[in-house]
């Protein structure tokens, strides 16, 4: 064999593995390049979070630089190829009510769909987010211990005890309108994340208008019990 040919086996050989080790990155990167032409014109991917009421008013969605501490990683994939409104009333709830003689109703005609991705995307994309992981010194992983709760009691603390519902759907068409549903809640983020936002939502998102309920330490566990029981129901 010629000493050319002995060193090409070495090169390929070190030009694979360089490709094996360099493949789950690629995922990451093609997500992490359609992030940043198609989602970032609405999304904060790199924060930080708004930090004035004006600074909160300039956003067109939930920000999405600290994903990977918030979301399952198989809801977003799902989600991100059949998006189904999260908000009732949209991202601001103001944008899109309209006053009537009956009280405030939705005007679904400012109401846009999501964006959907192909299967591809949405794997490359869930990838890419969940390699975002700004605040984690606010997670304790594995805090959240699995437990139960009865559908009527957590109903009775998330609304008569605590007035969650005011602005929070418990199923759709019942609850508040102005927050997200929690109905899907347990399916769509982490556990950990809900008992450190509910803990404190403005560590989180310094001016969001989900009050600081200062909720007992035992309670935090109890409503993620509950939103888990509420999203083996089926509502659809
Ligand atoms: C035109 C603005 C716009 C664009 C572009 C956009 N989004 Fe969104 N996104 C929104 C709004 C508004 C919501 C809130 C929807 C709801 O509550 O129903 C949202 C919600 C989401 C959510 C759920 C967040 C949560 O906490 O509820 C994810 C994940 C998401 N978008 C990812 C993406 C990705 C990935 C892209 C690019 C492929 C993208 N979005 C492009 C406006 C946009
Ligand atoms: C004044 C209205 C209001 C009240 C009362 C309220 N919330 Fe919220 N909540 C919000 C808003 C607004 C958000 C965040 C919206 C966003 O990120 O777009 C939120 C977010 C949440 C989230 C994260 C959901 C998600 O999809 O990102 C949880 C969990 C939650 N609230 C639980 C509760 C609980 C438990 C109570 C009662 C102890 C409560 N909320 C009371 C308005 C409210």
């Amino acid at each position: 064999m010629s000493a050319a040919r002995k060193l090409v086996v070495p090169i390929v050989g070190i030009g694979l593995l360089v490709a094996l080790i360099g493949l789950p990155a690629q995922a990451d990167n093609k997500g992490m390049e359609i992030l940043e032409a198609r989602c970032s014109g609405c999304h904060d991917l790199k924060g930080p979070a708004p930090a004035t009421l004006k600074e909160l008013w300039a956003r067109k969605g939930p920000d999405l630089f600290y994903a990977g501490n918030k979301y399952k990683r198989a809801w977003l994939e799902s989600w991100l190829q059949k998006p189904k409104r999260i908000r009732p009333a949209g991202y601001f709830y103001v944008d899109h009510i309209k006053p009537t003689e009956d009280g405030d109703v939705i005007d679904k005609s400012t109401l846009k769909p999501h964006m959907a991705l192909s299967a591809e995307e949405a794997h490359d994309v869930a990838e890419a987010l969940m390699s975002l992981k700004a605040n984690s010194h606010l997670i304790t992983k594995g805090e959240y211990k699995p437990g139960k709760i009865s559908l009527t009691m957590g109903e009775m603390r998330f609304d008569k005890f605590r007035g969650c519902m005011a602005c929070h759907e418990i199923e759709p068409g019942y609850g508040g309108l102005s927050g997200p549903e929690v109905y899907t809640v347990a399916r769509r983020l982490q556990e950990d994340f809900m008992m450190s936002y509910m803990r404190d939502p403005q560590a989180w998102d310094p001016k969001i208008f989900m009050p600081n309920m200062h909720l007992r330490e035992g309670d935090l566990e109890k409503f993620v019990h509950y939103f888990r029981a509420l999203s083996e129901e089926d509502f659809e």
